[in-house]
């Protein structure tokens, strides 16, 4: 099968698209013919092995795994003989490990069946970014209704996701990003919009009971002020981490400024759970939920995705098709 393959970490002419080993069933797992990937932050860490942290499990000097990618939207093309709850041709969507192929060998309980309206171009969007949305927004976020939300970063993969879900659960919505994005969250249902560029949410007096944070450049001091008494600051991602041990400060910071206060400042890492890839499955067949799909690359052209993604100015999602 092609694949896209890395034998070092580096930038993404370290990719190269090469035949690989077409991978084997396991009797727990399902085979799938991978139509569509997409690409997320978590990739390019992958492929540059920083911050240098990832490589105490990802391999030291060079990668352990020649195939990367988290997002997959595909045909289940075989099953192994343990798994009853898909069969072959089933449609299903999922986040898995090494998808950047035109075949993966994933357990069963990584994936879901895909969102009957949606193509596997759009359903491949929605993994990663969307179980990250979801669990930042109701777990951590612990969002009702009338809530007031702030989603800071909210025009990339995992903000325009984190906009919608906070409007399905009845948030009244405040998006921040750049001038050039505003409209594109309005359109996806954000009540209020900030440009990042002419506005600090932090300073301008308004209070949110959870703050989404995908960008992390304001203090904790900032957020703790733009919070409301009992609000919550969820920290989920965060520009110029550094190239040694990367969030964990951050993380540290947040866990500490926590202790015997009213707010609560909380970082997340979102897990994958098949039962919330259900819920997202539900949320976009309901028409509460839409991927949006900045650009589309085909699999011989995963490094430019990469390139692009790397940027940090995507609007919505960057996705990678894996033609026949
Ligand atoms: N903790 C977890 O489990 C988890 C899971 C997934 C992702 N993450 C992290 O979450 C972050 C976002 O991921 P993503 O997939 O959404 O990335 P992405 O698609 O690359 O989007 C990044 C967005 O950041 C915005 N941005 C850049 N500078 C900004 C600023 N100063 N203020 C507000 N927005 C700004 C950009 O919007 P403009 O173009 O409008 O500037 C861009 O749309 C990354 O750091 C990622 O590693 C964490």
């Amino acid at each position: 099968m092609k694949a896209i393959v890395q034998y070092k970490y580096g930038p993404p002419d370290v990719l190269e698209l090469l035949e690989a080993d077409k991978p084997e069933v396991g009797h727990d797992d399902v085979l799938v013919r991978v139509e569509a990937v997409s690409v997320n932050p978590y990739d390019w860490h992958m492929m540059r092995g920083k911050p240098y942290l990832v490589r105490s499990q990802a391999g030291l000097l060079k990668p352990k795994a020649k195939i990367q990618g988290a997002d997959m939207a595909g045909r289940i093309e075989e099953v192994g003989k343990n798994v009853t709850q898909f069969r072959a041709g089933d449609e299903v969507f999922g986040e898995v490990k090494q998808s950047f192929a035109e075949y993966v060998c994933v357990p069963a309980d990584r994936i879901a069946l895909k969102p009957t309206n949606l193509s596997f171009e759009q359903a491949a969007a929605v993994p990663l970014a969307g179980l990250t949305a979801l669990q930042g927004i109701r777990d951590k976020g612990r969002t009702e209704r009338g809530h007031k939300v702030l989603i800071n970063g909210a025009s990339g993969g995992v903000g325009t996701f984190a906009v919608q879900i906070a409007k399905s659960f009845g948030a009244v919505v405040t998006a921040v990003c750049s001038t050039a994005n505003l409209e594109m969250v309005r359109s996806i249902g954000a009540d209020h919009v900030i440009d990042y560029a002419t506005e600090d949410f932090t300073t301008n007096g308004r209070r949110y009971d959870v703050i989404f944070d995908l960008v992390g450049t304001q203090s904790l001091r900032s957020y703790r002020g733009a919070l409301t008494t009992n609000g919550v600051y969820v920290m989920c991602g965060a520009i110029g981490m550094g190239d040694w041990i990367g969030p964990l400060t951050g993380i540290l910071k947040v866990l500490l400024s926590s202790v015997f206060r009213s707010q609560t400042m909380t970082p997340m890492l979102a897990k994958v759970e098949q039962a919330d890839l259900v819920v997202l499955k539900e949320l976009v067949e309901a028409g509460e939920i839409t991927p949006v799909i900045d650009r589309t690359y085909p699999l011989s052209e995963l490094s430019e995705a990469m390139r692009y993604l790397e940027e940090g100015h995507a609007k919505g999602k960057v996705v990678v098709t894996v033609p026949r």
